[in-house]
């Protein structure tokens, strides 16, 4: 009798645990995704013609396109990357030829689609936690620079480069320095002055 009553408390108490555990995470989940939600170039393009037309130009823009195979097969030779192999499945070209991968961003061309290639979100941290009424909109033009950085707009300097252009690139030269302000002007978009006050 006793054990029976015993092992009925231990399961009972087992199975509170597990419940408050299941409601944690449930509460947690949405949470974070919510924050660090990416939504693609189209969602920008509304509000920010110019700048997405001259990123289009870009050769940035197109960078999965090289990850397949026979594209830049001369170049890829020269650094000793098989010119046939397709490479866009490869998670260790993934991470600097797409937008957030492995954090919620670009998990492959067919699900994903937007988020090939280094996009706005790439530079300028995932949309969702900032694209609020209350903060970056049409109703809020004014918004403080503060308030979307701390919902996660990153306002791009030379370490937000380094996230790629580092050694970890089969094709960044050993040693060579990343001139930012050369860069910015060459890589990104045309910068348009801002409207309004932040
Ligand atoms: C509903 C409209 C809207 C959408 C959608 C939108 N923005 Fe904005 N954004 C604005 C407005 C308004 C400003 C302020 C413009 C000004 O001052 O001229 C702004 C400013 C910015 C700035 C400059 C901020 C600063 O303080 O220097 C960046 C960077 C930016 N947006 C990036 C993005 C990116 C990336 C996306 C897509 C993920 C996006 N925006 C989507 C409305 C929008
Ligand atoms: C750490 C980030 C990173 C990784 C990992 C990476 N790349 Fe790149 N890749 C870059 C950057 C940055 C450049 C541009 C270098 C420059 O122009 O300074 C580039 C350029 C290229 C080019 C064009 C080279 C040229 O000179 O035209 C090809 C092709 C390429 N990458 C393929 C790949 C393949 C295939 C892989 C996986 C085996 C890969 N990359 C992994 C960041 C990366
Ligand atoms: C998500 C990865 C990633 C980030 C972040 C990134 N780049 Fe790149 N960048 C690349 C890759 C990959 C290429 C190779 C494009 C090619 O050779 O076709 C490239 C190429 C370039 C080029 C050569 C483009 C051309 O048209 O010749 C410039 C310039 C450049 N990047 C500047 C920058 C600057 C400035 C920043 C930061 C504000 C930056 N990049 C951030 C991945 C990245
Ligand atoms: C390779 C990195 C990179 C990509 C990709 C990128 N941006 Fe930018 N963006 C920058 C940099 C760098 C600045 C200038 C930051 C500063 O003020 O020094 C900037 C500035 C801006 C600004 C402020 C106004 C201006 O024109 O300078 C807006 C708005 C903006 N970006 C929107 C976008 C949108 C929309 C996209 C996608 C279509 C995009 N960006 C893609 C790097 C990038």
């Amino acid at each position: 009798m006793k054990i029976v009553e015993r092992s009925s408390v231990g399961s009972v108490m087992v199975l509170s645990i597990l419940l408050v555990c299941f409601a944690f995470g449930f509460s947690l989940v949405p949470r974070v995704a919510a924050q660090g939600e990416y939504v693609g170039v189209k969602k920008c393009r509304v509000c920010h013609m110019p700048q997405a037309n001259a990123w289009e130009k870009t050769k940035m823009s197109k960078v999965f396109e090289l990850l397949k195979p026979g594209v830049a097969a001369e170049v890829k030779k020269a650094h000793k990357i098989d010119p046939e192999k397709d490479y866009t499945k490869d998670s260790s070209c993934l991470q600097c030829h797409t937008t957030g991968y492995g954090k919620g961003g670009f998990k492959d061309i067919e699900s994903t689609p937007d988020l090939a290639g280094v996009t706005c979100e790439a530079c300028h941290g995932p949309g969702g936690g900032y694209l609020k009424d209350d903060l970056m909109s049409l109703k809020n033009k004014e918004f403080k620079r503060a308030d979307v950085q701390a919902a996660g707009l990153v306002i791009p300097d030379a370490k937000t480069c380094a996230n790629c252009h580092n050694e970890k690139s089969p094709f960044v030269e050993k040693g060579a320095p990343f001139d930012f302000e050369k860069r910015k002007a060459q890589g990104t978009h045309e910068h348009f002055a801002l409207k309004y006050k932040h």
